[in-house]
């Protein structure tokens, strides 16, 4: 729960000044001590505390974070102020504003979409991804691993007319988001969306050695995440699945250096007023850390949303579940929620016990067994998710 999220407001070459940064309120003291007078505590809860910082001191805290054995790197820059807040504003607790209408009853087509999810397609798709030399948003690796992702999801859906899958391009980097949108029957103005984070890095610190050839396998995080997507778009393209509202797969740019990607595709869709009616991020799916097999993150998140996956789960997942928590926006799934959508984000174990491969270049699937077992019970849920939101 302990993460920190630090908001640079005012920039000079490229390196902001001031930051405004949120912590779990936790951690103030121990932070408050390391900083001294520098640290300067801008409104508090029990959970977060909003914090302005000398930008440099920020590589004290992110020691701090790592010694006391936390987060790494832990950290999220926005542009400005305001947008700074947006994100610490609603979602601490999970939103609870909601229009849709959950029911599950698709059972005869879950059940068989489900069964069909293959622990090897999912193996073979994290090896592919995890053998680029890093998926980095500013290097030519990550342009070429997710021109691949492209090209491998053009590929299983070319059969489809109601089908296309696109780049959404970034001004700021080279690498794209992927988009591949299956258009709704019924309702094509109605958007189920289920996304993951494409990029990998490897953590260098603030401000740290973070170069375009570095070794950033990323195989959990989060080549598991688009593997488990992958295989949710390959069952449903071989059973001519036809859904009623429009649903899109995403593979987001940029999410480690502060969900950069999904922030403008998210912010995007709401200026275009698109009506998003779920997310679900995938990030981190194949390392089983706790003994419960998913974790449903609860903050940053949609209450009720969170409630019918966790129906999902018992009707036809049957393994047991949990609520836990970043503590941060830490994931995508935050992006969608500072744009006022309903999110979830199922996680592969508590947030105290996931991989601490991450970030490394021991983050292989060599570390995880040369297994993608665990990832298989997310490829269901999404199928699940994907049926049951997107039916007439
Ligand atoms: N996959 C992680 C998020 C994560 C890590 C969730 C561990 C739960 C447990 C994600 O790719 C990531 O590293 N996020 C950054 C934050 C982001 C705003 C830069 C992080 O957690 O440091
Ligand atoms: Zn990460």
């Amino acid at each position: 729960v302990l993460g920190l999220a630090l908001y640079s407001t005012f920039t000079v070459a490229e390196t902001p000044i001031y930051s405004y940064m949120t912590i779990g309120s936790d951690m103030v003291s121990s932070t408050s001590k390391a900083l001294g007078k520098d640290a300067q505590i801008i409104s508090s809860n029990d959970k977060v505390t909003l914090m302005k910082i000398p930008t440099f001191k920020a590589f004290t805290v992110s020691s701090l974070m790592h010694a006391e054995k936390i987060r790494c790197p832990g950290f999220m820059l926005h542009e400005s102020e305001a947008e700074a807040k947006s994100y610490s504003k609603n979602a601490l607790s999970g939103t609870k504003a909601n229009f849709f209408e959950y029911t599950v009853d698709q059972e005869e087509t879950v059940n068989e979409l489900i069964s069909q999810v293959k622990e090897a397609t999912i193996v073979s798709t994290i090896n592919k991804l995890s053998g680029y030399q890093n998926r980095y948003y500013k290097s030519s690796h990550g342009l070429a691993s997710s021109t691949w992702i492209k090209d491998y999801w053009t590929e299983l859906l070319k059969s489809r007319t109601d089908a296309k899958v696109e780049f959404y391009k970034h001004a700021n980097w080279q690498q794209p988001s992927i988009i591949a949108t299956i258009e709704g029957s019924t309702f094509p103005d109605e958007v189920v969306v289920i996304g993951g984070h494409a990029d990998s890095i490897i953590s260098g610190g603030f401000g740290g050695s973070t170069d375009s050839n570095m070794r950033a396998p990323g195989a959990d995080d989060n080549a598991s995440g688009m593997a488990t997507i992958t295989e949710v778009i390959r069952i449903a393209v071989e059973n001519g699945f036809k859904p009623a509202r429009t649903v899109m797969f995403m593979g987001f740019a940029a999410e480690e250096v502060g969900l950069l990607g999904s922030k403008e595709v998210a912010a995007s869709f709401k200026k275009a007023g698109k009506n998003v009616v779920g997310v679900m991020q995938l990030d981190m799916t194949n390392f089983k850390g706790s003994q419960q097999d998913l974790w449903l993150m609860s903050d940053y998140t949609n209450v009720k949303q969170n409630e019918f996956l966790g129906t999902l789960i018992d009707k036809y997942i049957k393994l047991p579940w949990g609520y836990s928590k970043c503590g941060y926006g830490c994931s995508d799934h935050a992006s969608w929620t500072a744009n006022g959508y309903a999110a979830s984000f199922p996680f592969e174990s508590k947030m105290e016990q996931y991989n601490g491969k991450i970030h490394s270049v021991n983050d292989t699937l060599a570390t995880m067994n040369n297994s993608a077992l665990h990832a298989t019970k997310f490829s269901k849920l999404a199928l699940a998710f994907m049926v049951e939101m997107a039916k007439e």
